[in-house]
């Protein structure tokens, strides 16, 4: 038997349904954010991510030549996706753009529970603007996303990339460095930072140092200990947030994320229900334009990883309840075949979800099956009650039977 590709999924119509709902709510959310939608391609010039995507996306690219001796690449994220089509055709749109997107992503990881090769990230981008204000926009509409979907248990942490940017060259390190000193302090790793930074020649004390300030993590009392213009930065944008109705938050400066183009503000919400996979979204402000033949232009996004807060909420008991259909139309008898589809089309043609049996199954078979579809009413159409003009209206939750007109069957339903 062949079996969808390692580290994929299918989604069967429960599972879709309870995600295109999910899906929806987010939708909402962006939407009353002043968001619009974006789609750009699934597959890019590899080139896109290999520029500035840091070693960790890399090394998980799904890429491959194209018939063409093209290299090509599945999107492992959608920022340099989003900011290539606004270098190639969103230039001259008034600024700020605000655009949300959805779709899958696909990374060459090891599969485990909440890790997948193909995944689907809800995400946004504040294109144009580096003030506090954006950076609340961002925070404030995945805090409320998150709370939107009714997940219970999560925290968000806020950093500063340009922090640690700025500690790591004022003790040595050289830019063409920086990434692999960043990556350790990203997993926390710091016995394995420790040798780099002596092979640089940093001394140990600026070392411990640095590891210190990575471990900078509190309430916003820790504010005051955040050296320098991203101290103040970071006040004013915590300030912005309370306005907003956005607290409980945690200041980290050892929020590193583990993408290349972050400059600024960054930010990561876990939901620690998920264990070892328990980041749900993550994101911060950046450049990248400049990279991609553009002029350099400020931006801010961040992305929920949308497998993973389903996950969450599972994990958390919220329960999911499918929609189902309004009416399952049962023929008694053949003669009535014919009265049984106009019936049915009536319903469709009015707006009720309705479906009808197509398989001539006799009465209790066919509403076992309506139960299993999930109707709300089975329709039974017999040839006695057509000639008076009704039909049997049966309630599926209660078995309750009563006899409604035909051609108007849910008058006072
Ligand atoms: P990221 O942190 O790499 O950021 O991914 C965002 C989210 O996608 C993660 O927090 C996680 O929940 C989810 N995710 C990542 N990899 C997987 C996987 N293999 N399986 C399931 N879920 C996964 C970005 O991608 C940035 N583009 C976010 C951003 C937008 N920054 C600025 N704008």
């Amino acid at each position: 038997m062949i079996q969808c590709p390692r580290g994929t999924r299918d989604f069967l119509p429960d599972e879709l349904e309870k995600r295109r709902s999910y899906e929806g709510i987010l939708r909402g959310v962006a939407h009353r954010f002043g968001f619009r939608e974006i789609e750009t391609p699934i597959f890019e010039d590899a080139e896109l991510f290999i520029l500035r995507s840091g070693p960790g996306v890399l090394k998980e690219l799904y890429n491959f030549k194209d018939k063409g001796d093209r290299d090509i690449a599945l999107r492992p994220e959608m920022t340099a996706p989003v900011i290539r089509a606004f270098v190639n055709g969103m230039g001259s749109y008034p600024k700020p753009i605000k655009v949300f997107y959805f779709g899958q992503c696909f990374r060459y990881e090891r599969p485990q529970a909440g890790r997948y090769r193909e995944f689907f990230q809800f995400g946004a981008e504040i294109i144009g603007s580096a003030t506090p204000e954006t950076d609340a926009e961002a925070i404030a509409m995945a805090a409320s996303m998150i709370k939107s979907l009714g997940l219970k248990e999560y925290k968000i942490r806020i950093g500063h990339i340009g922090v640690l940017r700025q500690r790591i060259a004022d003790i040595g390190v050289p830019a063409e460095r920086t990434a692999e000193v960043l990556q350790k302090l990203d997993k926390k790793l710091y016995d394995e930072a420790r040798p780099i930074l002596r092979d640089i020649g940093v001394a140990d004390a600026d070392a411990e140092a640095l590891f210190d300030l990575t471990e900078t993590v509190g309430g916003t009392e820790v504010l005051d200990k955040v050296p320098g213009e991203a101290g103040t930065y970071l006040r004013e944008l915590v300030g912005i947030l309370g306005s907003m109705g956005v607290e409980d938050l945690e200041i980290d400066l050892g929020v590193v994320r583990g993408l290349d183009y972050y400059t600024g503000m960054v930010f990561e919400a876990e939901a620690p229900v998920l264990g070892a996979e328990k980041q749900i979204c993550g994101g911060g402000s950046y450049t990248l334009s400049e990279l991609f033949g553009g002029e350099k232009v400020f931006s801010t996004g961040f992305a929920i990883g949308f497998d993973r807060i389903l996950l969450a909420m599972e994990k958390e008991g919220i329960e999911y309840e499918q929609e189902g259909i309004d009416a399952y139309v049962i023929p008694v008898s053949d003669d009535v075949r014919r009265d049984a589809a106009v019936i049915v089309s009536r319903l469709r043609g009015s707006g009720r979800s309705a479906d009808i049996d197509i398989m001539g199954r006799k009465m209790a078979k066919a509403l076992k099956y309506a139960d299993s579809i999930r109707a709300r009413y089975a329709v039974i159409v017999g040839r006695k009650e057509l000639d008076g003009g009704c039909v049997t209206l049966r309630d599926m939750k209660t078995g309750e039977q009563r006899e409604v007109p035909a051609d108007d069957i849910f008058r006072g339903v």
